[in-house]
């Protein structure tokens, strides 16, 4: 399959363009949509097929719809950027398409060529670009998924599933910007067990993540962490990001990948410019108890939370049930005299285009 494997279907109404300002000009995050989305069929039968570029709208599911009753689907989460002469860039799409592919695979879907993946994403952002904002933090989220679409209710992997990908203008993800947030830590709830499909990005681990992240919100908390189910001492992750710890001597610790949390592109991106800035790195288990003193007695001076969503945004608070820690001074200094604020600026001057591409991460979507 090729960029030609998307039939144009044309928009007859299209956003007004005054009305599309308003929008771009305080966006939100995930609230309003571009006026087209991508969409493909896969059936046993004849495999991939029936590619459009299509009016934004509703589907048409049948209510035994497999993905209603037995939740089998997948997304991904990436973003184009503006650069300051008007192209428009994504974020490493190769590695979500690669782990679009890992998530299909655990949730029983048929893969999707990587290189469809690139011109679809790359199709839907050159025919909204007008929809690509150019604010300080602005983006297009672009959100691809796949879902089981056979109306059958016995359980077994569907044989029809669609391919859609739709596309958001973003600001900050935390209403509040990039401000520390904070984390309720969830001993009631785990995200993920051994051989479940913690490392996959599939709807069902946030769906099962919801219950905690209401009792952070009960708490007063911006997001959960969630720890491991076995051990319930291990720090995994927050509900839709990654971790990461600096400690008093200068190291950078993040939770190891065990299978049961998500590889974020963003966490390994940070790995390798942390390493540029002369850092340390290591991958390994973390405590909670490790956590809570640290944050305590300043040993760990700064904790930080990152995804495409979110960024790089720090950790002010954790609250558990009966304490809470607040990070030390170096998680609330000012974005230069951190190390999750250098951090920040080196990936999103990347992103942003204000710097040089020495890795290779930026391709041009138009
Ligand atoms: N962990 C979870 C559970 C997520 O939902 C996300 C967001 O996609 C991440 C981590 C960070 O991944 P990435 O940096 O690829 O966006
Ligand atoms: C992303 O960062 O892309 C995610 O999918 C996480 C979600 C919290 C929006």
């Amino acid at each position: 399959m090729t960029g030609s494997t998307f039939r144009e279907i044309r928009h007859e109404d299209p956003t007004d363009p005054a009305r599309r300002q308003e929008i771009l000009e305080s966006p939100g995050f995930g609230r309003h949509f571009t006026d087209h989305m991508v969409t493909m069929v896969w059936t046993d039968q004849e495999g991939w097929h029936d590619g459009r570029i299509e009016p934004y709208g509703p589907f048409r599911l049948d209510p035994a719809a497999a993905v209603l009753h037995y939740g089998q689907e997948i997304f991904e989460g990436l973003k184009a950027y503006r650069h300051p002469d008007s192209s428009i860039w994504g974020f490493r799409p190769e590695a979500n398409a690669h782990r679009f592919n890992r998530s299909a695979r655990r949730m029983a879907l048929p893969e999707f060529p990587a290189e469809d993946f690139l011109s679809a994403v790359e199709l839907l952002v050159a025919k909204d670009r007008q929809w690509v904002p150019d604010g300080d933090e602005q983006s297009l989220y672009l959100r691809p998924f796949m879902f089981a679409e056979e109306s059958f209710l016995g359980v077994r992997p569907a044989r029809r599933i669609r391919f859609c990908v739709i596309a958001s203008p973003v600001g900050a993800y935390f209403s509040q910007g990039v401000e520390p947030v904070s984390i309720w830590l969830s001993t009631n709830y785990t995200r993920a067990a051994r051989g479940g499909t913690g490392a996959a990005k599939c709807g069902g681990n946030y769906a099962a993540g919801l219950a905690a992240q209401q009792e952070a919100s009960a708490h007063g908390c911006d997001q959960v962490c969630f720890l491991d189910a076995a051990d319930q001492r291990w720090v995994e992750e927050l509900g839709g990001m990654n971790l990461f710890f600096v400690h008093d001597d200068g190291l950078l610790v993040t939770p190891e990948l065990t299978g049961t949390i998500l590889e974020g592109i963003t966490r390994s991106s940070i790995i390798e410019l942390a390493k540029e800035q002369g850092l340390e790195v290591v991958e390994r288990r973390v405590d909670i108890d490790e956590w809570q003193r640290g944050m305590a007695d300043g040993r760990i001076r700064e904790v930080f939370a990152c995804g495409t969503a979110a960024v790089i945004t720090p950790v002010g608070r954790l609250v558990w049930d009966g304490g809470e820690a607040t990070a030390p001074s170096g998680t609330s200094a000012g974005p230069q005299d951190s190390v999750w604020g250098r951090l920040r600026s080196a990936l999103i001057d990347i992103q942003w285009g204000r710097t040089a591409d020495t890795h290779g991460w930026m391709r041009r979507f138009c």
